[in-house]
């Protein structure tokens, strides 16, 4: 189908509006969620980032489901060969790799603190809704990963999002090339 379709799939030209949902619908999340996590750093013990820290589980879970949701639609319109491309692009090969790497991010370290809730025996009850219940009983293999690489993962993930930022508007001054109207809704 072209971008024909009224504009719900992707197409070679650009990301339909589906996929420009679930990009800026991530930022979003990704924006509250480095929020939380930065003012855990810079400001612990303040209203401000006791409230944002109240929301990470919650934010996180959002997060992982997106990123599965994203990640299916993605692929589907990849198979279709409706999405647009990268070759002939400035570091295009880079571009796809580092965008893989966004979306193993952003599935793992989610997954691995939702495991560690998990071997914490504490259950886990994000925005209210009982996605398991508290066993009492810790299962410490089950949290070490998160306990080694959460955190560290998750503030290599921000770089990368920097990264990511800087390259669509080099990409856009240095080089002409207008990859970001692609992912902008028109
Ligand atoms: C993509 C989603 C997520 C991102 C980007 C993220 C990011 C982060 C970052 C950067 C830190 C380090 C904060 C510090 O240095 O003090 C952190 C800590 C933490 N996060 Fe997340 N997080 C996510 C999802 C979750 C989820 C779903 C949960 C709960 C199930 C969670 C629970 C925690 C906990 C308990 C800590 C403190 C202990 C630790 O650093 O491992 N996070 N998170």
């Amino acid at each position: 189908m072209a971008s024909g379709s009224a504009g719900w799939l992707d197409s070679p030209a650009k990301y339909g509006r589906v996929s420009r949902f679930f990009h800026w619908a991530m930022a979003a999340l990704l924006l509250w969620q480095f929020t939380s996590a930065i003012l855990r750093v810079v400001a612990k013990d303040t209203a401000v980032a006791g409230f944002f820290w109240s929301t990470h589980f919650s934010v996180g879970f959002s997060i992982f489901v997106l990123v599965w949701l994203r990640g299916i639609w993605g692929l589907y319109n990849y198979a279709s060969g409706h999405r647009p491309s990268y070759a002939g692009i400035h570091f295009g090969r880079l571009a796809v790799l580092g965008h893989l790497v966004l979306y193993a991010l952003m599935a793992m370290i989610p997954t691995m603190a939702i495991v560690r809730a998990y071997g914490s025996g504490r259950g886990f009850t994000p925005f209210g809704i009982e996605i398991f219940a508290a066993t009492g009983e810790r299962i410490p293999a089950l949290m070490a990963p998160a306990n080694a690489a959460h955190g560290l993962l998750g503030w290599l993930l921000l770089v990368l999002i920097v990264g990511h930022i800087m390259m669509s508007v080099l990409h856009r001054v240095v080089w002409k090339e207008d990859i970001l109207s692609r992912m902008s809704a028109r």
